[in-house]
């Protein structure tokens, strides 16, 4: 009894602990909010309750992150970890929260954005990576991250943005842009061409100003005339695509296909090369075909061979009998013949 009466309470106590609100931070069961701001908190605060959606961890000195540090968080909607120390974020730290719509990261010391961070993030609407010391942005930040509406770089020290990146999000509303130490040269082309089709589909940006080269530092990326940025020269990827896209006009003659080729990236030229794969496979089934041919061939003679042999002993056999047999008959006659050439004589 008394025993039975200990365990309830402690599994009271426990559960009070699990589903209690942290130090230094107030909690509202109703809002499912957790507010910890402003505490000079250097991580983020354990035993969370696990119904939180809300959870305000901005103006403190938190530097690192641990990977488990919303695992018990699911349900999270709105995490702001503005103005705080972080340098780095792993790429799982974010993983499981799939209902996550707004992530502000802004006023931190981050330098390094990794393609996996945020892929998972399917809900993700606002991003706000500004003012960190980000140098370059990814490629892409996973194909589950097409709903972000909000993307915001700016204040950060950027020299160049993968139009990949931007045409990776087709949601996007407003992007933003400026403070960053944005190249002007040639390879600035394709994200001038998508600014302007952004903002001519209604899109929100600030401007893109330059600081290099020297001769166009401070002007508006927007405001430069295509002529004068030049064209890149080719690079080594280039030459290997030009050839790939000869090698399948050449080889397959087929003007659709080269003419995909020549604006699609690696998945559609894989489509166009010649498949050197089926090649292997089929000499293995040559000869496999040989082999089996072989084997069939090889038992088909045994047999005959088998045949051959039984049938010359069979005739050989049936051939003694029958000799044996007829000259049993003849001696027979012969004595017959004998008999009665004798009975006549007497
Ligand atoms: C950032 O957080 C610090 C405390 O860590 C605070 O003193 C400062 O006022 C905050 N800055 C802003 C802009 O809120
Ligand atoms: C992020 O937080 C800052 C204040 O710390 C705020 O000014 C900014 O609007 C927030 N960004 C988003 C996308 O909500
Ligand atoms: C992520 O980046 C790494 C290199 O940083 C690259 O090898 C990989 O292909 C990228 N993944 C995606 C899905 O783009
Ligand atoms: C966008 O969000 C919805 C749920 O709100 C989700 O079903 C969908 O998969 C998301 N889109 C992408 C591209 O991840």
């Amino acid at each position: 009894m008394k025993g039975s009466l200990l365990l309830i309470s402690s599994v009271i106590l426990l559960t009070d602990v699990l589903s209690g609100c942290p130090p230094k931070c107030l909690c509202n069961r109703f809002l499912k909010t957790v507010d910890c701001r402003n505490q000079g908190l250097v991580e983020v605060p354990s035993h969370l309750p696990a119904e939180t959606q809300i959870l305000l961890l901005s103006n403190n000195r938190i530097q690192k992150i641990s990977q488990s540090a919303f695992v018990d968080t699911l349900a999270l909607k709105i995490l702001d970890l503005s103005n705080n120390s972080i340098t780095g974020l792993l790429p799982g730290t974010f993983k499981e929260l799939q209902h996550l719509q707004i992530l502000n990261l802004t006023k931190n010391f981050i330098e390094y954005v990794d393609n996996k961070t945020f892929s998972s993030l399917s809900r993700l609407k606002e991003l706000d990576l500004s003012s960190n010391n980000i140098l370059s942005m990814p490629g892409t930040l996973g194909k589950n991250t097409g709903n972000i509406t909000l993307l915001s770089m700016k204040h950060n020290k950027l020299q160049k943005v993968d139009r990949l990146l931007l045409e990776s999000l087709p949601n996007l509303k407003v992007v933003l842009f400026k403070g960053n130490f944005w190249q002007c040269n040639c390879q600035v082309f394709g994200l001038k061409l998508w600014l302007e089709s952004f903002l001519y589909r209604g899109g929100i940006s600030d401007s893109i100003i330059c600081s290099a080269p020297d001769h166009r530092k401070g002007k508006d990326l927007l405001r430069i005339p295509y002529e004068l940025y030049g064209i890149c020269p080719p690079t080594a990827s280039d030459v290997h695509q030009a050839n790939a896209l000869h090698y399948t006009s050449e080889h397959k003659s087929s003007p659709k296909l080269a003419h995909h080729n020549e604006h699609g990236g690696d998945s559609s030229r894989s489509h166009c090369e010649p498949k050197p794969k089926p090649r292997p496979v089929s000499l293995r089934h040559a000869i496999a075909t040989v082999v089996i041919t072989g084997v069939v061939c090889g038992i088909v003679c045994l047999m005959m061979l088998a045949a051959a042999v039984y049938g010359c002993a069979y005739a050989a056999i049936t051939a003694k009998y029958h000799r044996e047999k007829n000259s049993s008959g003849k001696e027979k006659r012969s004595l017959e013949e004998k008999e009665s050439f004798e009975r006549s004589l007497a």
